[in-house]
C-alpha cells in the first residue's frame, strides 16, 4: 500500500507530541512575557488616563486571526500525519493475532503457535489484529505508543516494530473486572534468526493439560498450588469434595468428569462455596480436544501424593518427607525442589509484581543479582551498606521498612506467612538470578 520508508509509530507519535509541545510551550512563554509588559507600560502612574480614540485596527486583526489559525492547522496536520501512520500497516508486517479474555492475553500466529507473550523479531513490523472474547480490553504498549481498545463482536488491530532488543510491558488499559490489574504480559523483541527458531520450535513444556489450562486463560484465575486466587484453586480437584450452590440451594457433591464439564460450559449452574459467581461461560470457545485435554488433566489432580505435575516426577527424590499432614496442603503437594519451590512462592505471594528479574526497575528494586550484592540501605535514617546474604533476605522479608533500598520507597509490606524454609527456598531460587 506505500512504499515510503517505514516510519515507526514510535517516530510518528512522538514528532505530533513535540510539535505540539513545542508550539504550546512558544505560546505560553509569548503570552506571559506580552502580559507582564502590558501590566507594567499600562500601570496606573504611566498612562492614568485613556488617550487614544481608535476602535479597531484592521491589520492587527487579521494578524491574531492568521498566526493561531495557522499554528492550529499545522498541529492538526502533524497530529493527522502520526495517526495515518498508526493506521497504516506495512506490507510485510508479521500478522499476529492478539486475544483478550478476562484476565489475559493470548498471541496466535500463522503457524499456530501460541503464546502468552508476544514474541517479534527486531526490525520487522508486525501487526496484531485485535479480538475480545468476552468484555472490552485495550492492548497498550506504551514503549510503542500504541494503544487499541478490544471490542467483542469487532475486530481491530494495531502495528508496531521494535527497532532495538528488549521485554517491553504490555497492559490491558480498560478496566475488564476484578483481575484487570492482572492482565500485564510483555512484548519481547528478538533477533530474526532467533524469532524464526523459537516460531518453528515444538512446546517445550511437557505437561500438555497444564499448556491448555495456560492457553484457555483458566490460570489467571485459578491456581495449581492450592493458593487463592478468583476462583477455586485447581490443586487436588480430581475427585475433590465441593459445597457449591445450585438453584438458591447448597449442596455438596464430589467433582467428577460431568461436573467439571459443566462447571466449564455453564459456570453459573453450581457455583462454589466462598467464590463470586463471575466465571463467563466458555462454551463454543474450547474445542473439544481441548475440553478433554482439560478434563482429563484436572481429574488427574489428587489430593496427596499423587503426581500433581509431570515435571516433578523427574526428581521425586524424598516424597515421603515432604508430604507432612500437619502443613497446610498447599506445602505438601508443591516442589520438592528448592529453587522451583522458591519460584512458585515467589510467583504466589505476589513479589514478582513489584520486583522484577531481569534487572529492570519497579516499584522495588531488581531481584537480579541481588544474593551476595552490596546494598545500600536507609537504616534509621543512616544510610549503610550491607551485604546481601541469608541474613538480611530474612530481615528484607519479615521486617522491610527496617533497612529499605536507597532510592526506593517503603512501599512493602511484611511478609510474616513465609516460614524460615520458604525463604531459604526463595533464597535458592534468587541464587539463580545471575
Ligand atoms: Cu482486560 Cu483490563
Amino acid at each position: 500500500m506505500n512504499s515510503q520508508p517505514l516510519i515507526t509509530t514510535t517516530e510518528a507519535v512522538d514528532k505530533a507530541f513535540y510539535v505540539i509541545f513545542g508550539i504550546s510551550g512558544i505560546a505560553l512563554l509569548g503570552i506571559t512575557v506580552a502580559m507582564i509588559y502590558f501590566v507594567w507600560r499600562y500601570n496606573r502612574k504611566r498612562q492614568p488616563l485613556p488617550i487614544s480614540q481608535k476602535d479597531h485596527n484592521i491589520w492587527l486583526e487579521i494578524t491574531w486571526t492568521v498566526i493561531p489559525s495557522l499554528l492550529v492547522l499545522v498541529m492538526f496536520w502533524y497530529g493527522w500525519e502520526g495517526y495515518l501512520s498508526l493506521r497504516r500497516v506495512p506490507d510485510n508486517a508479521i500478522p499476529v493475532q492478539g486475544s483478550a479474555r478476562m484476565w489475559s492475553w493470548l498471541f496466535t500466529y500463522e503457524n499456530g503457535k501460541t503464546s502468552d507473550k508476544l514474541y517479534v523479531p527486531v526490525g520487522r513490523p508486525v501487526k496484531v489484529k485485535l479480538i475480545a472474547e468476552d468484555v472490552l480490553h485495550s492492548f497498550y504498549v506504551p514503549a510503542f505508543r500504541v494503544k487499541r481498545d478490544c471490542v467483542p463482536g469487532m475486530e481491530t488491530y494495531a502495528w508496531f516494530v521494535a527497532d532495538r532488543t528488549g521485554s517491553y510491558d504490555l497492559f490491558c488499559a480498560e478496566y475488564c473486572g476484578v483481575a484487570h490489574s492482572k492482565m500485564v504480559t510483555t512484548v519481547e523483541a528478538i533477533p530474526a534468526p532467533e524469532f524464526e527458531a523459537w516460531l518453528q520450535a515444538k512446546p517445550i513444556i511437557a505437561d500438555v493439560g497444564k499448556e491448555l489450562l495456560q492457553k484457555h486463560g483458566c490460570l489467571g484465575c485459578h491456581s495449581l498450588d492450592g493458593s487463592r486466587m478468583v476462583g477455586p484453586s485447581f490443586q487436588a480437584i480430581g475427585g475433590r469434595q465441593v459445597v457449591v450452590t445450585s438453584n438458591g440451594e447448597k449442596r455438596t457433591l464430589t467433582t467428577d468428569r460431568d461436573y467439571l464439564h459443566k462447571a466449564i460450559i455453564e459456570p453459573g449452574a453450581d457455583i462454589v462455596d466462598g467464590y463470586p459467581p463471575s466465571m463467563p461461560s466458555y462454551e463454543g470457545r474450547i474445542p473439544e480436544e481441548d475440553m478433554t485435554g482439560i478434563v482429563d488433566y484436572l481429574m488427574g489432580l489428587k489430593a496427596e501424593g499423587q503426581k500433581v505435575e509431570a515435571k516433578q516426577a523427574e526428581e521425586t527424590k524424598e516424597p515421603a518427607e515432604s508430604v507432612d499432614p500437619a502443613k497446610p496442603a498447599e506445602t505438601a503437594t508443591a516442589s520438592t525442589d528448592p529453587v522451583s519451590r522458591g519460584k512458585e512462592l515467589a510467583e504466589k505471594n505476589g513479589c514478582l509484581g513489584c520486583h522484577s528479574t531481569d534487572g529492570s526497575r519497579r516499584v522495588g528494586p531488581t531481584l537480579k543479582g541481588l544474593m551476595g550484592s552490596e546494598r545500600t540501605v536507609v537504616r534509621d535514617g543512616q544510610t549503610v551498606k550491607v551485604p546481601a546474604d541469608a541474613n538480611y533476605l530474612i530481615k528484607a522479608i519479615r521486617e522491610p521498612s527496617a533497612e529499605v533500598v536507597e532510592g526506593y520507597p517503603a512501599a512493602m509490606p511484611p511478609y510474616p506467612g513465609l516460614s524460615d524454609e520458604d525463604i531459604k527456598a526463595l533464597q535458592a531460587w534468587l541464587d539463580t538470578l545471575k
